[in-house]
């Protein structure tokens, strides 16, 4: 199993859901699918999806962002999706009898293996995750970061057919060393935890002026 990828992943980003991952899943029959999202959090995903789809099961461990994501549900009136606190690394998702997987920055090899063995054939298993190119200016690719040869050989191995695989890029340059610092400024604290605020410092200082996002988004259907 893949090590567990809690520790490094941030809570909700606040972020936009990526465009193209919402309209790869928009090409699905959703109206008559209960769709598992793996990993919630505060539920964005799912209580996105639920107006569109049968129903919708949100699934983290974290109790507090599972009671969160309830509120938001109760607050929209939406009564088709649930949230439920449980390991998706660890539990299997046949109990929730999902036709559709979808996993949102939260992605491991252990998730691919539990999508597949609760999907039929057919049916479709979405995700987004980290890119290994994410942060490179940092010197260390995340390690629950997928390169495209990686996770390809990942979905073949847990019988999948990769639909679509994209990787969305966003390169910020600077014209500063300072520029550079401002706009990564967010991440300080963690970076110094994990030594890579020194490396992205250094990469500044040495003349390096970007700073690189980077996921995968990916279709593949059980083959
Ligand atoms: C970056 S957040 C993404 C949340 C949500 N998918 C979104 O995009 O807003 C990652 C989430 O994965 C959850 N998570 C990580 N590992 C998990 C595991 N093994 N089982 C259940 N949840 C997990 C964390 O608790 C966190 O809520």
């Amino acid at each position: 199993m893949a090590p567990s990828p809690a520790e490094s992943r941030p809570t909700d980003s606040g972020e936009e859901l990526s465009a193209a991952f919402l309209e790869r899943l928009k090409g699905e029959p959703l109206r008559e699918l209960t769709v598992l999202d793996a990993g919630t959090g505060s539920g964005r995903v799912a209580l996105a999806l639920a107006p569109l789809c049968r129903a919708v099961v949100g699934v983290d461990r974290d109790a507090r962002a599972i009671d969160e994501a309830r509120r938001k549900a109760a607050a929209a009136k939406l009564s088709n999706v649930r949230f439920v606190v449980g390991d998706v690394e660890v539990e299997e998702y046949v109990p929730f009898k999902p036709d559709a997987v979808v996993a949102y920055l939260c992605m491991s090899d252990a998730i691919a293996e539990r999508a597949s063995r609760a999907l039929r054939a057919g049916q479709v298993f979405a995700f987004v995750a980290l890119h290994n190119d994410q942060w490179k200016e940092t010197g260390r690719p995340s390690r629950f970061a997928y390169g495209e040869t990686g996770v390809r050989r990942l979905l073949k191995r847990t019988g999948f057919a990769v639909e679509h695989l994209e990787v969305e890029r966003d390169v910020k340059a600077f014209a500063s060393v300072e520029e550079g610092l401002a706009a990564a400024i967010g991440l300080q604290e963690r970076w110094k935890v994990d030594g890579r605020w020194f490396k992205y410092v250094k990469f500044l200082e040495d003349g390096g002026r970007t700073l690189t996002r980077a996921q995968l988004v990916v279709k593949a259907r059980k083959a």
